[in-house]
């Protein structure tokens, strides 16, 4: 592991600046989770609004109770199974918690990342990284560094660069403060995993995770269309004069005017290289993207919300 790298990063955090960490979900745009006007920082470079809530990175469950007022039975339980891992937990915040980091809320998200070098970094640093996905408010997450370096890069002081992110999807959120997990945000930790009640997490209030409707989106327009109706629509893409290209596992004859962005059936790698595959499109300066659903289920599920998202209005 690259210790120089860490230790340039750790000064970074330390003077406020931000560092873009590797998480085996996304890129973070990140800073130190104790210092306001360093998260401050984060919300100008993204663009982001400043009433959205940041989550903290740690470097081990036993930290939770320096950022929670409460650590739940369900936390405890939840972070030992399935943490260093893509799981966000939402607890009441510890009063000590700045509210720049929460976006006014009295309540924090948490996260153990599993990803070697970000591990490092948190134990070495010894505090909490505030970071949302490294991208500008509203686009694509980065899988990558160099897509930070593309999206963010005079705004960031450093890139830890740790590899292609292996999971591709942000990570699951869940409400943790009762007695059965509440998902805000389906990720790579499946319902299914969580044995949670997937109806309980409908019709959330306004400022949880993924109330626009667009968000996770390209530049390109992306259209959801059925596979048995994916000839036709692609026939009427052209015939529009757009540039269009088919993001999915792609046989079926329909020419060489239409561009093929292959994404695999398999959730995990679709997951993987799902938002590459956007960033891909935009690079070719695709007008419309055609993407076809996969099933609603475990993984796909998460796919499925992010995809949705991607094809969102734009306002
Ligand atoms: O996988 C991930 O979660 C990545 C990596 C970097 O860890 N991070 C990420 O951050 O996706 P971001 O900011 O792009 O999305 C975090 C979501 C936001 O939608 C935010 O609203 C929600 O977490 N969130 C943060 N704190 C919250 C809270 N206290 N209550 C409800 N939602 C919260
Ligand atoms: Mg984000």
């Amino acid at each position: 592991m690259n210790n120089t790298q860490i230790h340039s990063a750790v000064a970074v955090l330390r003077q406020g600046g931000l560092v873009a960490i590797p998480t085996e979900t996304v890129y973070g745009l990140g800073a130190d989770a104790s210092n306001p006007q360093a998260a401050e920082k984060i919300f100008a470079a993204k663009g982001r609004p400043a009433d959205h809530p940041l989550i903290v990175h740690i470097a081990g469950a036993n930290q939770m109770s320096r950022w929670a007022s409460q650590v739940t039975p369900l936390a405890q339980k939840l972070a030992s199974l399935y943490w260093p891992g893509p799981l966000t937990l939402i607890l009441n915040r510890h009063a000590s918690v700045s509210k720049a980091v929460t976006g006014g809320l009295d309540t924090i998200a948490l996260r153990v990342p599993a990803h070697p070098l970000c591990l490092s970094l948190l134990k070495e640093f010894a505090g909490g990284i505030a970071a949302p996905s490294a991208n500008r408010f509203g686009g694509v997450s980065p899988t990558t560094a160099a897509h930070v370096r593309e999206e963010l890069g005079e705004k960031v002081d450093l890139i830890l660069d740790g590899g292609a992110c292996t999971v591709g999807i942000e990570s699951t959120i869940v409400d943790a403060r009762g007695d059965i997990p509440r998902i805000l945000r389906p990720g790579a930790i499946t319902a299914e995993m969580l044995q949670a009640d997937q109806t309980s997490a409908q019709g959330e209030v306004e400022r949880f995770p993924g109330q626009h409707a667009s968000h996770y989106a390209p530049k390109a327009q992306v259209l959801l269309v059925e596979r048995e109706a994916l000839e036709e629509t692609c026939k009427h893409a052209l015939a529009q004069g757009l540039r269009t290209a088919l993001l999915n596992q792609t046989s079926q004859e329909l020419g060489d005017q239409v561009l093929r962005l292959e994404l695999s059936n398999n959730p995990e790698i679709m997951a993987r290289d799902l938002y590459a595959k956007l960033r891909l499109a935009d690079a070719l300066k695709v007008e419309r993207v055609l993407a076809v659903l996969p099933e609603d289920l475990g993984l796909g599920r998460a796919i499925r919300d992010r995809l949705v998202r991607a094809a969102g209005p734009k306002n």
